[in-house]
């Protein structure tokens, strides 16, 4: 693989260098940039004795500018990693500056970016470094997150460069191009519906939509083409999948209705299964004639159910089943009366999967039933796609 590291100016610029040689050992072919920074650390000699390449430095280079050196370098590289990254240098990219040679690389790279960021806990937590890290994300950049240690300025947190095997893992990952899922539409919902009273009170249930997001990036990951249906807005829309806002049931059914045709749908959301019969137009007020408020609820309809019996019916369709009592009996009554394909049933009782990061999942269909364990809701999407592209 052809590897571009970008050494950007702090302490931990030496660590670069053994990376270098570790990716060196592991045959891979390495070109560096260092800014001006990262040699205040350490020398574009020793760079380009470890790399056996010349050390890049100069945007404003005459000969190698007169072939625009800065976008050959980037169209060299099967995929760039930056370490340490610098607060600085994150803004600058973060921002789309390009004042320099590394940072006019990365607006000009089309192959992966791993960033590996090292600073001081302080300036690692600011929210504004946080929002420029997330800008990368939403860039599709791979974030190494920083360890936490003590660091060379003597304080102590998160901000120590990560472990070497960590990045190294990070920078392979990033370059495996994952084309499982091409040319499939996926449509997935995700998060709690929402039934409103009257303007400010609602219907709704503790789903984070968390489990949705993580299938639809693990989907996209694997080259899908992702509709997320979500009640939730609460968390960062994953790279590469169209999000479309659908707070109640009713808003939902529609959405997931007109994104048919599609090859998948899965159903994560936990959907109000009633919706008040007429919701308020204005606040409903207490009064001192009685204690008591009754609403008329009427069931939603069940959009699962109505894309299983669908004349465009996806090749799959995926329920998902929360219990807090006989999961397996439950998942399976379901799996029948909602005629659909699989059902993926998780225990929710004693507040173990709302909102958390992890789930426990017992996969359940025609020919029987087999439990997961407990995983990370991350690992759990992985697994499902690797069903999904099983069944397809
Ligand atoms: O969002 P998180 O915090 O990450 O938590 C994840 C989760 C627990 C919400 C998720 O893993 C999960 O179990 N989702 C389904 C929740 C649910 O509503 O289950 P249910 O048993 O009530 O519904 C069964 C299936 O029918 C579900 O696929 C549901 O999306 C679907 N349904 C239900 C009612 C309705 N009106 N329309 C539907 O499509």
């Amino acid at each position: 693989m052809k590897i571009l590291l970008i050494i950007t100016g702090g302490v931990a610029a030496f660590k670069s260098l053994e990376l270098l040689r570790e990716l060196k050992k592991q045959d891979h072919q390495i070109r560096c940039i260092l800014t001006k920074g990262a040699e205040n650390f350490i020398t574009p000699l020793s760079v380009a004795a470890l790399s056996g390449e010349q050390a890049y430095t100069e945007l404003w280079d005459v000969t190698q500018e007169a072939e625009i050196g800065h976008i050959q370098l980037a169209r060299w590289a099967d995929g760039i990693a930056v370490l340490p990254a610098t607060a600085h240098f994150i803004a600058k990219i973060a921002h789309g500056l390009a004042d320099d040679l590394a940072s006019t690389v990365i607006l000009a790279a089309t192959c992966p970016v791993v960033i590996a960021p090292a600073m001081n806990v302080q300036m690692w937590l600011k929210p504004i470094t946080q929002n420029n890290i997330a800008a990368l994300q939403a860039q599709n950049m791979y974030i190494v997150p920083p360890s936490n240690g003590e660091m060379a300025c003597g304080e102590f947190g998160e901000g120590r460069l990560a472990e070497q095997a960590d990045i190294i893992a990070a920078i392979k990952n990033s370059t495996n191009v994952d084309n499982r899922l091409v040319n499939q539409h996926i449509i997935i919902t995700a998060g709690g519906t929402k039934e409103q009273i009257d303007p400010i009170r609602f219907i709704g249930n503790h789903s984070s939509g968390k489990q949705g997001f993580e299938i639809a990036k693990a989907a996209a990951k694997a080259g899908a083409n992702v509709t997320l249906i979500s009640a939730t807005q609460s968390l960062p829309i994953p790279s590469g999948v169209n999000m479309i806002f659908a707070p109640n049931a009713d808003e939902m059914l529609h959405a997931v209705h007109n994104a048919l045709p599609a090859d998948v749908f899965i159903g994560t959301a936990a959907v109000a299964d009633w919706r008040v019969e007429n919701t308020a137009q204005q606040k409903l007020k207490k009064t001192d004639t009685s204690d008591n408020l009754t609403l008329n609820l009427v069931k939603t309809t069940d959009i699962l159910a109505s894309i299983a019996v669908h004349t465009n019916r996806p090749k799959l369709v995926i329920g998902f089943a929360a219990e807090t009592e006989n999961l397996i009996e439950n998942a399976k009554a379901k799996l029948a009366s909602k005629k659909c394909d699989i059902i993926f049933a998780n225990n929710v009782g004693d507040d173990k999967v709302f909102g958390k990061d992890e789930n426990e999942i017992v996969m359940v269909d025609k020919t029987g039933s087999s439990a997961w364990g407990r995983l990370s809701k991350t690992n759990v999407a992985r697994k499902i796609v690797d069903v999904i592209v099983e069944r397809l």
